[in-house]
Parts: C-alpha cells; sequence; structure tokens
C-alpha cells in the first residue's frame, strides 16, 4: 500500500454511496454516566467465545460509548469532521459500522448513524443466512450481534492520496476501542480474522463499501 498524504487541495467525494434508508430507529441514551477504572478494564479484558442475546439497551450502550459523534465541524468538500470516542485519519471517520442484531429481530440488519445514535435499517433478507454461515464457519455466532465495518472510501479519497492504510489503521483502532469498552459492559466479544469483503459486497452490493472487519458481540451467561 502506498504511503497515505493529505491532498494539499482536498476534492469531491467521487463515488458517494447513497443506501437510501430513510427509516431511523433512535437508540437509547444511556441515562447514568457509567464509571469504570480503564487499567482494572485493561487488566480483565480478554477475549471471550460464547455469546448470548443482548439487550437492545445494551446494545446501544455499547455503541454510543464506542461510535456516537460528540462534536462536527462543518467542513467543504465533505465529509465534515468529527471527533468520536476513537481516533480516525483527518476526523474522517471512513469506517462505518454495520450490525446484525438478533435483538432488533430475526432479519434485521442495520448501519449505525453515528451522529443521530440510531440505526437505519437495510434490506439483507436474500443473503442473510449465507452472511450468517460464512461467518459460523470462522467462529460460532451463536446468539451474538455480528459488527461489520465497512469502509467508505468516498469519505477519505477526497482528502488523502493513497488512502487505503489509513481505512485499515481506522478498522484496528475501533476493534481495539470496542474490546476495552465491552469489557468494561461486563459483555463478551471477539475479533475475526475475516475481513467481511465477501459479506460486505453480497449486503451492499452495487455500493464502494471495503469490508475492513468483523466481531461478534454478546452477553455473558450469568453465574
Ligand atoms: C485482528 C484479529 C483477528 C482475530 N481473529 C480471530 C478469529 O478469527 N477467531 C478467534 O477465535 N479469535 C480471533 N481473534 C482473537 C485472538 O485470538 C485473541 O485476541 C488472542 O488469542 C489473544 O487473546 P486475548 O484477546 O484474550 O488477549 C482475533 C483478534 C484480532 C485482533
Amino acid at each position: 500500500m502506498g504511503e497515505p498524504k493529505p491532498r494539499e487541495c482536498p476534492s469531491n467525494p467521487i463515488g458517494v454511496n447513497n443506501l437510501d434508508s430513510k427509516i431511523l430507529t433512535l437508540l437509547d441514551i444511556p441515562i447514568e454516566r457509567k464509571s469504570a477504572n480503564v487499567f482494572e478494564v485493561l487488566v480483565t479484558r480478554q477475549t471471550r467465545r460464547e455469546f448470548c442475546k443482548l439487550e437492545v439497551g445494551v446494545l446501544a450502550e455499547f455503541l454510543w460509548y464506542t461510535a456516537k459523534t460528540a462534536r462536527i465541524q462543518r467542513r467543504i468538500p465533505p465529509p465534515d469532521w468529527e471527533h468520536r470516542p476513537f481516533p480516525s485519519a483527518g476526523g474522517c471517520h471512513a469506517t462505518q459500522i454495520l450490525v446484525i442484531s438478533p435483538s432488533h429481530g430475526a432479519d434485521y440488519c442495520g448501519f449505525y448513524d453515528h451522529c443521530a445514535h440510531g440505526l437505519r435499517p437495510i434490506e439483507v433478507e436474500d443473503v442473510l443466512a449465507t452472511v450468517r454461515d460464512q461467518i459460523s464457519e470462522v467462529l460460532p455466532i451463536q446468539d451474538g450481534t455480528l459488527i461489520f465495518l465497512a469502509a467508505d472510501p468516498s469519505r477519505i479519497s477526497g482528502y488523502y492520496t493513497n488512502w487505503e492504510s489509513l481505512v485499515w489503521r481506522d478498522a484496528g483502532v475501533l476493534i481495539g476501542g470496542f474490546s476495552v469498552v465491552a469489557e468494561a459492559l461486563d459483555l463478551n466479544f471477539c475479533p475475526l480474522g475475516v475481513s467481511g469483503s465477501e459479506q460486505i459486497g453480497l449486503m451492499l452490493e452495487g455500493t464502494t463499501y471495503l469490508g475492513v472487519g468483523v466481531c461478534i458481540l454478546g452477553g455473558r451467561r450469568s453465574t
């Protein structure tokens, strides 16, 4: 991969992905601010591979603490600069979060709307069984929530030349953050070795999204 360089004159995005999902299901905002000692969380964090179904509110908390946009600065050309819990090259946050969430329904798949703190459903019924089967070959999903990281080149290619490695590093930053927040919320979490590009190709056919990571998140069995 080439060395990325910020463009002196950022250009308008090419191939903007408009999934046209007008339905927005707002998620609850955590009422009480959680407190956890980050050093203790890091000591106890480990990959856990048993996944119970999550309550909708717990998934909402996870997304809030890992990915909710906190500040925006308008910028031309788009995308706007955003501040979220974890850093991203140029504040572009090119990596979007797509969840297959059994908590929302058997066939539910939706994009996280980072600004609104909600989910925007997409139609994937035809390919969902294939996607689940393919991922279960890597690690049984059980009742877990699947998280796909889908990089949108149109959010970063206007700001950098050779941007490709930046979206992979953004995805790594996010996966590390997911693992810490999952532990802090007493959830089980496992990143997977597959990129998800095949599944993103099936679910988001006709777009330019790239699969840059897949993870499984689930509740813990009460002991
Ligand atoms: C990029 C990445 C890919 C991974 N892929 C898998 C995987 O496909 N299956 C799996 O069971 N664990 C996977 N893991 C989890 C690692 O196996 C785990 O982090 C490692 O064994 C260390 O254990 P720990 O996380 O408990 O410290 C992956 C972790 C990362 C960061």
